[in-house]
């Protein structure tokens, strides 16, 4: 696993886009993960300037997300499909039949999770899979406890979990307690992670996702058995990471790392 700790939240992002940017020109018709959370804004931000300045082209790209809320229409503010069209979808040239993002809706969530499953093997896989980290520790919505082999399924929503997204919402009896996700398993089988963290509120989590043992009570800790995971954090993020020293030293000797 390489580890990247950049000063802020833009550098964070910054590198995390140019890492995305790195894959698209060497495989324009790139299958992305995507996630959403607060976390990756700045990364399609930066996604979303890279197109506009300076021509980076989704017109071949495929993307397949992660997660989202049972019961929230696409339209809802809250909704996933919400945010990725608000945020970054409707700033890049993405064909619309290349977007797959699970539905919240469904009447059959076996059938529609299998099809999930599938529709990414059709696809050839996913290339680069983004992913955010919650404060419990989990990828995607893989809580403490989910099999570090799951597959795309139906999840309940830790309390914690529910705590930490009732600041989208008016109250916190709106957060759903259900999500569409897709499954450790699924998230292993991408080519490349890159997990994206910042702020304080994640340092533990970080920690114990890079430095802990592999265990299904910190679904990110799964990423240690990725051959090819990047974990990029700001500084506080990584503030409770024990080998931070040794990590920037790599960093900082790598002659082509993505600086800004
Ligand atoms: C969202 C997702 C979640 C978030 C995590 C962190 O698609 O997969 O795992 O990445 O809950 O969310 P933020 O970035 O809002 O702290």
């Amino acid at each position: 696993m390489e580890v990247i700790i950049q000063r802020d939240y833009e550098q964070m992002s910054k590198t995390a886009a140019q890492i995305v940017a790195e894959v698209l020109n060497t495989k324009p018709n790139a299958v992305l993960g995507m996630a959403t959370g607060s976390t990756p804004l700045g990364l399609y931000q930066e996604l979303v300037r890279l197109h506009k300045e300076a021509q980076l082209d989704f017109s071949r790209v495929t993307t397949f997300n992660l997660d989202e809320y049972v019961g929230l229409p696409v339209n809802h503010p809250q909704s996933y499909h919400y945010f990725m069209h608000e945020h970054f979808f409707q700033h890049v040239n993405i064909p619309r039949h290349n977007i797959n993002i699970p539905s919240g809706t469904t009447s059959n969530y076996p059938a529609f999770c299998q099809w999930y499953e599938e529709r990414i093997a059709e696809c050839g896989g996913i290339d680069l899979q983004i992913l955010g980290i919650g404060s419990d520790g989990h990828i995607a919505f893989n809580e403490p406890g989910s099999s570090l082999s799951s597959r795309t399924r139906l999840k309940t929503l830790s309390k914690q979990t529910i705590d930490d997204n009732a600041r989208f919402f008016e109250h916190r009896e709106g957060v759903p307690v259900y999500a569409i996700t897709m499954g450790v398993g699924t998230i292993l089988d991408a080519r490349k992670l890159v997990l994206v963290a910042s702020g304080k509120a994640k340092a533990k989590a970080i920690a114990q996702a890079v430095e802990g043992p592999v265990t299904s009570m910190v679904t990110a800790s799964a990423i240690q058995l990725h051959r090819d995971a990047i974990v990029i954090a700001d500084k506080e993020a990584a503030a409770d990471l024990t080998m931070r020293d040794y990590y920037e030293f790599i960093y900082a000797a790598k002659p082509a790392a993505p600086k800004s």
